[in-house]
């Protein structure tokens, strides 16, 4: 089992990218492999989340060539050979490992084939409730059986369904699920539509664009017409901005602290951690230089003393991933931040209320839990601990940014995880460890550790 050893820090100067955005790199691997020719993706993160999906396409009749690997991780250039929408039936269940995201976008693309497959994946993904798109990909005609030990939970069961168009509210501000249901929309002949609550990530409709599928957006509520082919594109994946957001609070929370981080995705619905720090008191200017499709750009932060804040209730879906490590920058803030309707964290990879809290109490902070969020008075000094990151990836990585401002030496176990959505986040935390600022020193390893 591998494990971080983090200690304080006293200076943060420095300039890198962050690999792949997760979800754009789901996302391209599903929709390339829909496509009707020969789709380039670069800079596809090469996790084992990603991975998966890529292999499940591939398992579905979509190949792909690696033209450019990670050693030690995975592909980061491919070249993915679409199928005009014809999938075929796998040989054997697909594993989606750790993925929320593959499983449940695999399951809206599979519910209205002509064939019958299986989805599966880790403990903690088997644990996660999956009825919150067998409701509405069942309303829609597809027959998805939930197998699990927990009821709704996965190994599920596709079976062959033809679908019909609907109109689904979602209960809840989540995109899995708007994707889920807009990729079932593509195989049911007419108009589906999804609204939603609140605003959510809308990678899924702008690759849609990329790939000439058009959907129309009036609101809060985004349409599709089934039958359109996607046709076939190049995509770079911009940095990930979720990733990003670990070395953004640690420079954020140092003074004098000068860190850019370069080529990320700068979309609007993924950038509240930028509002939010800002809030705080960090200094931070945004560069986009390309807005086409995803925006993408660099952003340059400097540290400050950062003060509390509230998190808006709409900011919350739009920062959702980042709360573990708000919840760090809020314990090395003064004063009190407030982070409630945020109950979507207890069903992440692990229950991140539940998690966040027990691992900033035993660092030392003042944290109140509730059911739907926590408050933080920030401002005690923190002190080390040995914290479990309990298989996931946002946890292992926010309490090593933690570990940067404690006394004493802190130590994260179970820390394999972060190769889920991170691959070389354990090399970029050395170099920040060891206060080393030159380019090389981030450029990531040729193998994996994590
Ligand atoms: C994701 C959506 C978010 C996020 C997850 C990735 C996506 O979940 O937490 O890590 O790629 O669509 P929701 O479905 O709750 O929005």
């Amino acid at each position: 089992m591998s494990e971080f050893r983090v200690k304080a820090i006293s200076k943060l100067q420095a300039e890198f990218s962050v690999p792949g955005d997760k979800s754009m790199s789901h996302r391209a691997a599903i929709l390339g492999g829909l496509s009707n020719g020969v789709c380039t993706v670069r800079n596809f993160l090469p996790s084992e989340d990603c991975v998966n999906t890529l292999n499940a396409m591939k398992a579905l009749g979509a190949p792909h060539e690696v033209l450019d690997t990670l050693p030690g991780y995975g592909p980061v250039n491919l070249r993915i050979h679409g199928q005009s929408m014809k999938l075929s039936q796998p040989a054997a269940p697909i594993d989606c490992g750790n993925a929320g995201t593959g499983m449940r976008l695999l399951a809206g693309l599979l519910a209205g084939q002509d064939f019958p497959t299986e989805l599966f994946g880790d403990a903690s993904l088997s644990s996660r409730p999956m009825g919150r798109i067998t409701v509405p990909l069942g309303q829609m005609g597809a027959n998805i059986e939930t197998r699990g030990e927990k009821p709704g939970c996965a190994p599920l069961y596709i079976h062959p369904a033809k679908l019909t168009p609907i109109t689904y509210e979602m209960p809840m501000a989540s995109a899995q699920v708007k994707s889920a249901v807009l990729l079932a929309g593509m195989f049911a002949e007419g108009k589906t539509t999804v609204i939603q609550p609140a605003e959510t990530r809308d990678h899924t409709e702008r690759m849609l664009a990329d790939f000439r599928v058009s959907t129309r957006r009036e609101g809060n509520a985004i349409s599709i017409f089934g039958g359109q082919i996607p046709e076939a594109c190049d995509f770079t994946v911009p940095g990930d901005i979720s990733s990003a957001a670990f070395w953004l609070v640690a420079a954020a929370a140092l003074p004098g602290s000068r860190l850019l981080i370069k080529d990320v995705g700068l979309n609007p619905t993924r950038t509240a951690i930028l509002k939010v720090l800002s809030r705080m008191g960090a200094h931070m200017t945004e560069i986009v230089h390309s807005s086409e499709g995803e925006p993408i750009g660099n952003i340059e932060i400097h540290g400050a003393e950062l003060t509390g804040t509230t998190l808006f209730i709409d900011e919350i879906p739009n920062l959702i991933d980042e709360i573990p490590v708000i919840a760090v920058a809020a314990a090395l803030a003064r004063g009190r931040t407030i982070i409630r309707n945020a109950k979507e964290l207890r069903v992440k990879e692990t229950d991140r209320i539940t998690t966040v809290v027990n691992g900033l109490r035993a660092m030392g902070a003042e944290v109140d839990e509730f059911e739907d969020g926590m408050e933080i008075t920030g401002g005690r000094p923190l002190h080390a601990a040995t914290i479990d990151s309990c298989g996931d990836h946002r946890i292992a990585m926010a309490f090593a940014i933690a570990g940067l401002f404690a006394s004493g030496e802190t130590v994260i176990r179970n820390t394999e995880c972060v190769n889920t959505s991170y691959p070389g986040f354990s090399h970029h935390l050395d170099a920040i460890r060891h206060e080393r600022s030159q380019a090389s020193d981030f450029s990531l390893p040729t193998q994996a550790t994590a």
